[in-house]
């Protein structure tokens, strides 16, 4: 299979796409993307989780319509719904197992396959949005699971802008809460440092381009005069 994007590449260019060509997915990257989502971490490696491929066209429109009407879900040529079993999970780790682990297992598979798809071409948006009953219905969920995310993806028909997203300073706290004490500056720089052979190599090229012009130019003249010089010997 074709190499994929770098990781840090794919986590800063995904995109929330919510537009997709009526085109079919190989069925590989399907299988590729799957086997992504089973890879997240989960709490003790129980996978309590489960994942629900929808391709069916009815059943498509049937889960956009149970999402607040979001009917471009029903575009998406195949739609993958991430359940929690809340099985295993309760079994060992109680109310914190069956409350939190098991929630934050399946939002680290939906991440995994967000980024997975993205790394090959494909488009896909996390949605949240949906009446759990009428889902649970649809794709018959036994009692102990719970749909968590739903997850339409395609090949994209649009190339939304990147929405804005806050700096870091105002994410970070350094060691207390509210205390950034100034040293998300120094991750800010040391991030900056990253980038500066890529900008040293522009500035170098920039320079050389400049002197390279520079000669040109003096040659000109020089060839210039040399030939005024020659006419009136
Ligand atoms: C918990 C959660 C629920 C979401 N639910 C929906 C949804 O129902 N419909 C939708 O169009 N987007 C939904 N989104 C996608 C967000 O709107 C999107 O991530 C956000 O606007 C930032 O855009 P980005 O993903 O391109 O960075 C959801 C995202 C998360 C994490």
């Amino acid at each position: 299979m074709k190499r994929c994007m770098d990781t840090i590449e794919c986590i800063m260019t995904r995109r929330s796409i919510r537009k997709f060509k009526n085109l079919p997915i190989e069925w590989y990257k399907i299988g590729r993307i799957l086997e992504c989502g089973t890879n997240a971490p989960t709490a003790g490696n129980l996978q309590d989780f489960r994942l629900m491929v929808v391709t069916d066209t009815d059943m498509k429109r049937q889960v956009a319509m149970a999402s607040l009407e979001q009917m471009w879900i029903a575009e998406a040529p195949f739609v993958i719904v991430v359940l929690a079993e809340f099985v295993k999970t309760k079994r060992f780790y109680g109310i914190r197992g069956e409350r939190l682990y098991a929630i934050q297992d399946c939002a680290a598979a939906a991440q995994n396959i967000l980024l997975a798809a993205h790394s090959m071409g494909l488009a896909a948006c996390w949605v949240g949005a949906f009446d759990e009953d009428k889902v649970r219905s649809i794709c018959s969920v036994p009692d102990y699971a719970r749909p968590q995310v739903i997850i339409p993806i395609g090949y994209p028909d649009e190339e939304p802008p990147a929405p804005a997203k806050y700096k870091l300073e105002n994410f970070i706290f350094f060691h207390r809460w509210a205390d950034n004490s100034g040293e998300v500056i120094h991750v800010s720089e040391e991030m900056i440092k990253d980038w500066s052979p890529k900008v040293e190599r522009t500035l170098k090229k920039a320079k050389e381009m400049a002197v390279g012009a520079r000669d040109r130019l003096n040659k000109k003249a020089n060839d210039l005069h040399q030939s005024i010089r020659e006419r009136f010997k």
